[in-house]
């Protein structure tokens, strides 16, 4: 069969811009892999047009969409109903179109983050206490995700104090901040440290964070995936620790949406990261 057909189901994702996105490779390759008449692409909405064109394109029959940045609080706004994490979060990434053009946001980032760990490392999820780098969306949901698992007190240290204050105080109790400039101190104890800023990112300044206080036994976690092994996975590598790279929650954070719109539970396995993130290898 050729597909997709006439009567594929159809689902995508806006951003502006957009065509950095890895979800079209994401979807795009559980589409070939399941055999499945559908299509998923990529719409540039600027932000003045967002809600406008999340409205039209669900009356035109489209499934549903993933949303990146900007506009994920401005999808939380547009919904018709929320799950309790994009509700917590203020921000959703997965929308789902109903038959008569109803609209369903869901936060699929805690979930995302919270399987990846999982599958990076088995067990690690036992609890104890945790430091988060960034106070952003990412941060946010990365913090959500380590107190549903058990994860307390997490340690919110940010650049910018306001922002780790906000985000305590939207995400507590059991979350607590610490000084930008005592982030290594913080790693004492702790089980576990995720990077949730752009900082290792390629082109971004390098994250200055010296593991000597981190105990060996906990596990390392950055949101960055390009590179996939950032200098701060490499140094937690050196140090001891189990190390768990960012691509794992972009591949799980996509699975709910697949699910929703074409009726498949879709698995992440090494084809999936090699189809996603196969350039990241190579420049390994
Ligand atoms: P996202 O939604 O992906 O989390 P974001 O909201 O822009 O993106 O957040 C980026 C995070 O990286 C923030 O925590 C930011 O710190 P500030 O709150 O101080 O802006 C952090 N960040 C970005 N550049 C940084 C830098 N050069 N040094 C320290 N932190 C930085």
């Amino acid at each position: 069969m050729d597909l997709p057909s006439g009567k594929a189901v159809v689902a995508g994702v806006a951003g502006w811009p957009v065509g950095h996105s890895r979800s079209p490779r994401l979807h795009g390759h559980w589409l070939r892999r399941y055999g499945i008449d559908g299509l998923y692409a990529p719409f540039p909405v600027p932000p003045e047009a967002f809600a406008t064109a999340v409205r039209g394109l669900a009356a035109a029959g489209l499934a549903g969409l993933n949303v990146t940045v900007p506009h994920k609080a401005a999808a939380c706004a547009l919904c018709d109903r929320l799950d309790g994490t994009a509700k917590r979060l203020g921000a959703a990434n997965t929308l789902i179109f109903g038959p008569d053009g109803d609209i369903e946001g869901r936060n699929t980032d805690a979930y995302g983050f919270a399987e990846a760990l999982e599958a990076g490392a088995p067990g690690a999820a036992g609890g104890g206490s945790a430091v988060v780098l960034g106070a952003g969306g990412a941060a946010r949901a990365v913090v959500l995700a380590l107190r549903t698992l058990g994860y307390g007190p997490v340690r919110i240290a940010n650049r910018t104090a306001a922002h780790a204050e906000a985000a305590a105080a939207a995400l507590g109790p059991g979350v607590e901040t610490v000084p930008w400039r005592k982030r290594a101190a913080a790693l004492a104890g702790a089980a576990l440290l995720v990077n949730a800023t752009s900082l290792g990112m390629a082109g971004q300044p390098a994250l200055d964070l010296p593991l000597d206080d981190l105990p060996p036994e906990a596990t390392v976690s950055d949101i960055v995936y390009a590179p996939l092994e950032t200098p701060l996975l490499a140094a937690a590598r050196r140090h001891g620790c189990r190390a768990v790279d960012g691509l794992g929650m972009l591949l799980h954070q996509g699975r709910p949406g697949f699910r929703a719109w074409f009726g498949v539970d879709p698995a992440v396995d090494d084809d999936l990261r090699r189809a996603v993130a196969g350039d990241l290898f190579a420049a390994e």
